[in-house]
């Protein structure tokens, strides 16, 4: 007969206790622990994926996998992933409902031709799962597709199958009957990820788990998941936008700061290859309030456009609020630019917004959110055809920022006559090589006068 035992999780992030607490130990958050009735069923049955047994060897003795990384035939997905899949892999892809994480792992699914994928859904029926293929008019007799929420099955049929590639939709409708409580609680979850990322380790083939993420930008289910996994995708974006950012928090093979660029369209996402030109509003006309910063995400450089506006504050106390951009860092930017620059901002209202949707913590756009915080004070707008890069700092000198060359070189190749940089920047720059002007400066009051005083 099963015993019946309690057990209490947090719900953030997976930790567990016998009792029920008040504030978690591990994570500091309050009220998030839960109970779970588990059944102590004998040890063998607990196993979900029957793992073949291992014996301690010597280190000299195991074989190193020199197997290349699999290319997922997305260039974008592959960049991020730091150069494709990595045989054995465990790759979580989280993000809002509807934002496009089903569609990505399906066109995955059927662009891989030459390998065999297995792709299981657990919310989607076989007929919508052709429908949407249908729509991104990809086909691929090497594709399986599996509708299937119950973890022992799923185990079964892969074996059967025997793919290159697993896909799983999503992990939080996955349960094994082993275990009883619904299909999405932290021992579910836990439970199946673990399984599957056994499974992925001993057959060698990489997996793509696609989880939900909650409200407040939070991966549902346990924080453990975020650990087990080997590489953690962000899928961001505005749902009115048609751009899709695809961001690397956690990567064990590859850097954590590159950011892949989609778009949504009605055959699919379509890999923007040029993201600076569409991050950059085409228009003709010159309007105050804009400036572009030459930033870097991970390896690449972008430039994008910062779009600020100042006005008489409506109420007593002046906000100040920014979309993409850390509000803190706004407020001061702009106390730099009231004590150090004499600028009247206190009694204004000041927004800024990041085009297209994106978030950027590089500090170095720093000079061009002060030059479109100017230009909108000032109501002089600032000639397209100029970048800034360069960070701040408190005394309203500006700082050098790393990787100058290449933000200038992409400037300079998407056709930028003029960029701003820190004075301390230029050791080393041949000014010979571009075409672009490079004007450095090294504090605020003299970005100013070069901007503006024109006289
Ligand atoms: P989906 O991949 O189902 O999102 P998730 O799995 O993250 O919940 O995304 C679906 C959204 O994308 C939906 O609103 C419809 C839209 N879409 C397109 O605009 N074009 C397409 O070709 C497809 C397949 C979906
Ligand atoms: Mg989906």
């Amino acid at each position: 007969m099963a015993k019946l035992k309690s057990v209490f999780f947090c719900k953030n992030c997976g930790a567990e206790s016998s009792k029920w607490i008040g504030k978690c130990p591990s994570c500091g958050e309050w009220n998030t622990y839960t109970e779970q009735v588990i059944t102590k069923t004998s040890k063998q049955n607990q196993v979900l994926y029957e793992s073949e047994k291992q014996f301690p060897q010597k280190i000299s003795e195991v074989k190193s996998k020199k197997e290349g990384r699999i290319s997922t035939n997305i260039g974008e997905l592959d960049r991020i992933l730091g150069g494709g899949l990595v045989p054995g892999s465990m790759i979580l892809i989280g993000g809002e409902p509807g934002i496009g994480k089903s569609t990505l792992a399906l066109q995955v699914a059927l662009k891989l031709q030459h390998l065999k994928v297995l792709y299981i859904s657990g919310e989607e029926s076989p007929q919508q799962i052709k429908m949407r293929a249908e729509r991104l008019s990809l086909q691929n007799d090497n594709c399986f597709i599996l509708s299937e929420t119950l973890l022992e099955n799923i185990f079964t049929q892969t074996l059967n199958v025997n793919p290159d590639l697993l896909i799983i939709d999503s992990i939080q409708t996955l349960y094994s009957d082993k275990i009883e409580s619904s299909a999405g609680t932290v021992t579910q979850v836990r439970e199946s990820a673990a399984s599957l990322l056994k499974f992925a380790k001993e057959k060698n083939v990489p997996v793509f788990l696609i989880g939900h993420i909650t409200k407040d930008g939070n991966l549902a289910g346990p924080k453990v998941l975020e650990h087990i996994v080997d590489t953690v995708l962000q899928f961001e974006g505005d749902h009115n936008h048609m751009y899709r950012i695809l961001r690397t928090t956690k990567n064990r093979f590859g850097s954590t700061s590159e950011l892949g660029i989609f778009e949504m369209g009605e055959k699919g996402l379509r890999e923007v290859t040029n993201p600076s030109e569409i991050l950059i509003t085409q228009s003709d006309d010159n309007l105050s309030g804009t400036a572009i910063a030459s930033t870097i995400n991970g390896a690449r450089p972008l430039l994008i456009e910062i779009q600020a506006l100042a006005s008489s504050a409506a109420y007593g106390t002046p906000q100040r609020s920014s979309t993409g951009f850390d509000n803190r860092r706004l407020g001061m930017l702009l106390a730099v630019l009231e004590k150090r620059a004499g600028f009247r901002l206190a009694q204004k209202d000041v927004f800024l917004n990041i085009a297209g949707g994106i978030k950027v913590d590089d500090p170095a756009i720093d000079l061009a959110v002060i030059a479109s915080v100017l230009s909108s004070n000032l109501d002089l707008p600032i000639d397209k055809d100029v970048c800034f890069a360069g960070e701040v700092g408190l005394t309203g000198e500006i700082r050098p920022v790393a990787r100058v060359d290449q933000r200038i070189s992409e400037a300079n190749k998407l056709g930028f006559k003029k960029i701003y940089i820190s004075k301390y920047n230029s050791k080393g720059l041949d000014q010979s090589k571009y075409k672009i002007e490079i004007v450095k400066v090294s504090r605020v009051e003299e970005l100013f006068r070069s901007l503006f005083k024109k006289n």
